[in-house]
């Protein structure tokens, strides 16, 4: 049986910590599956890490449909008895244009891909509206403040909740995003003793990325953790430089290729 929900919540209640990883197709599922994630994420990041935007805001619900059901099989494939829970970002404007418009996209996430749970961004007044929404209706939802990536070209990429009217404001957010029924809370890029405080408040976890070892669990961009995009942002520094060690490798093999030692001219074919 699939992780659920619930479970990040028990980690938490249990000290436990809890690791998230995002996957965007059968590979890299299996793979961060069988290191132990206790989550999969299919973050709208695959929108920058594998399709090549330039922001999150272009990829389109189909494609993380598509995306989510790639991972889907991959986490099916993957050895190991407690398969990770199956979150999946709602993109850009499929959840800003109305709460019945928000279900129907998170609900096609559930019906038509084997994810669990949604993740959005944001704790506006209508935000919380069409949070409470979903969870009313049986639609497990993950919060995330902070960096907001599909606000870019609002806040940019920069780290938030700086001072302390800010910091109020982000505590004020996630005890709304709580209220609202969301089951956990991803903090991104905001000072590590904000994110300390704001997991100690909640009683959902608070998972982390580039706010400090102070949260509940992490998460990472799979893709940024194994060196495999050309740049890392500064709080997700690579373990491994996998982009380097591929292209090394494929040299290796292109050059052992030997060039054929008679080209032999074509037969002429037979008409
Ligand atoms: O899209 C994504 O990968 C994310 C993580 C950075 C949390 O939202």
């Amino acid at each position: 049986m699939p992780q659920r929900p619930h479970d990040l919540l028990q980690r938490k209640q249990a000290g436990l910590p809890i690791s998230v990883l995002t996957a965007w197709d059968a590979l890299s599922a299996a793979i961060v599956a069988e290191a132990g994630a206790d989550a999969v994420l299919v973050g709208d990041s695959l929108a920058m890490v594998v399709l090549g935007h330039a922001t999150t805001l272009p990829v389109t619900l189909e494609e993380m449909l598509h995306h989510c059901r790639a991972v889907g099989r991959g986490l099916a494939m993957a050895a190991g008895s407690h398969p990770p829970l199956l979150i999946a970002d709602l993109p850009f404007l499929s959840y800003q244009c109305g709460a019945d418009d928000a279900v129907a996209a998170a609900g096609r996430v559930l019906k038509e891909t084997p994810a669990a749970a949604v993740k959005l961004e944001g704790a506006e007044p209508e935000t919380l509206a069409v949070i409470d929404r979903m969870v009313r209706s049986g639609i497990p939802v993950m919060g995330h403040l902070g960096l907001t990536p599909q606000s870019v070209h609002r806040l940019g990429y920069r780290r938030q909740a700086q001072d302390p009217v800010a910091q109020e404001r982000l505590q004020r957010q996630a005890r709304d995003l709580e209220s609202a029924g969301c089951f956990a809370l991803v903090l991104e890029h905001v000072p590590a003793s904000v994110a300390t405080t704001i997991g100690g408040l909640l009683t959902i976890p608070v998972i982390g990325i580039g706010a400090g070892e102070g949260c509940d669990g992490q998460v990472r961009v799979t893709a940024d953790l194994l060196g495999l995009t050309p740049r890392q942002p500064p709080f997700s520094p690579p373990l491994i430089d996998g982009r380097g060690l591929a292209i090394e490798a494929l040299r290796g093999w292109i050059g052992s290729q030997r060039a054929p030692t008679t080209r032999g001219t074509p037969a002429a074919p037979h008409c």
